[in-house]
């Protein structure tokens, strides 16, 4: 199996990115494209935000996984097809791979190049007899993914992390309908939802006092700067992570320090003391609220796991 060969088969494009991002900064407000956090650095600073005591996600999550694990196998069955979307370093997938019965493949969609080669060669190591066929890819694009050398029962996404809710509505809900195309009638998704909290705890956790998530967003700048060759002062830029209630999201943005102008790739972009460049939406959901959005795309939550708090839960979703 050519399992390390297809993180060549990167779709994503510098001059993609430069579009991207002259988009964003003529917008109106501001924004940036949050794929692109995941350079080398940017993945490495996620993982240590993963560890950080204020962001207890992943931790939640993978608590979860841990007691439940058989039990989501089971209900995925035998000779499932699991493609994983945003699969980064691959911890919670190890789990699943682990209680599932003779998977047919994994087929992980990763766009940090990097993270998808060093995770794929781990698990190909752990689960030589499971069918690697990696896809260096930007999930919200439709790409053709690989099919299984052998036969598959059903395929299944599994999107963990609550990356869904890095996603407006509008998005989130093409991008579940997306998902729903993809497994067919016969398929499922499994995914993984952050659940709402106080302001406080929610707050605390885009704003870690080790100042980690800061480095993470002001990352993206230093890239845009090496790639892109842009002029970003990254001591010009702080980072702000705050709970929108009413729309039941973080909102994490780079405010300019000061007024300023930035050069990108021959453009000229400019700041006012103040201004606030959006970089991320963290949705938050209850269970209904996420059935009611992936009513919208026509799938039905069949199952759900959640922590003993109730801070997190990974939700099955199937067609109607
Ligand atoms: N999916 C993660 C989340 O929304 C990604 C993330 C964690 C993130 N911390 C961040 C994105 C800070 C932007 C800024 O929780």
């Amino acid at each position: 199996m050519n399992a390390i060969a297809r993180p060549e088969l990167c779709v994503f494009e510098l001059a993609e990115m430069r579009t991207d991002v002259l988009r964003g900064l003529a917008s109106k407000p501001k924004r940036l494209p949050s794929k692109y956090f995941y350079d080398a650095r940017g993945s490495e600073l996620f993982e240590q935000i993963c560890a950080q005591p204020e962001y207890t996600l992943t931790r939640d999550e993978l608590a979860i996984m841990r007691v439940h694990a058989h039990e989501i196998a089971a209900a995925l069955g035998a000779n499932v097809r699991l493609v994983e979307y945003g699969s980064g370093s691959g911890l919670k997938t190890r789990l699943l791979l682990r209680h599932l019965q003779t998977p047919a493949a994994y087929v992980p969609v990763e766009i940090a190049r990097d993270a998808l080669r060093a995770s794929v060669a781990k698990l190909a190591s752990e689960f030589p007899q499971i069918e690697m066929l990696p896809m260096c890819a930007d999930f919200t694009q439709p790409v053709a993914l690989p099919r299984a050398g052998r036969s598959a029962q059903r395929t299944v996404i599994y999107f963990p992390g609550s990356t869904l809710g890095n996603f407006d509505a509008h998005d989130s809900v093409r991008l579940l309908k997306q998902m729903r195309a993809e497994v067919g009638e016969g398929g499922a998704a499994l995914i993984g939802i952050d659940l709402k909290r106080d302001r406080v705890t929610l707050e605390a956790a885009y704003n870690d006092a080790a100042g980690v998530t800061a480095r993470f967003t002001l990352n993206m700048l230093a890239r845009f700067n090496r790639e892109l060759g842009a002029n970003f002062d990254l001591s010009a830029f702080r980072h702000r992570a705050r709970w929108n209630a009413l729309a039941g999201r973080i909102e994490t943005h780079l405010v300019s320090a000061r007024a300023q102008s930035v050069r990108v790739a021959n453009h000229t972009f400019h700041f006012e003391i103040d201004e606030a460049m959006l970089v991320e939406y963290s949705c938050k959901y209850s269970l209904e609220e996420f059935s009611a959005l992936a009513a919208r795309a026509d799938l039905r939550v069949t199952r759900s796991w959640s922590d003993a708090q109730s801070r997190f839960s990974v939700v099955l979703l199937q067609p109607h």
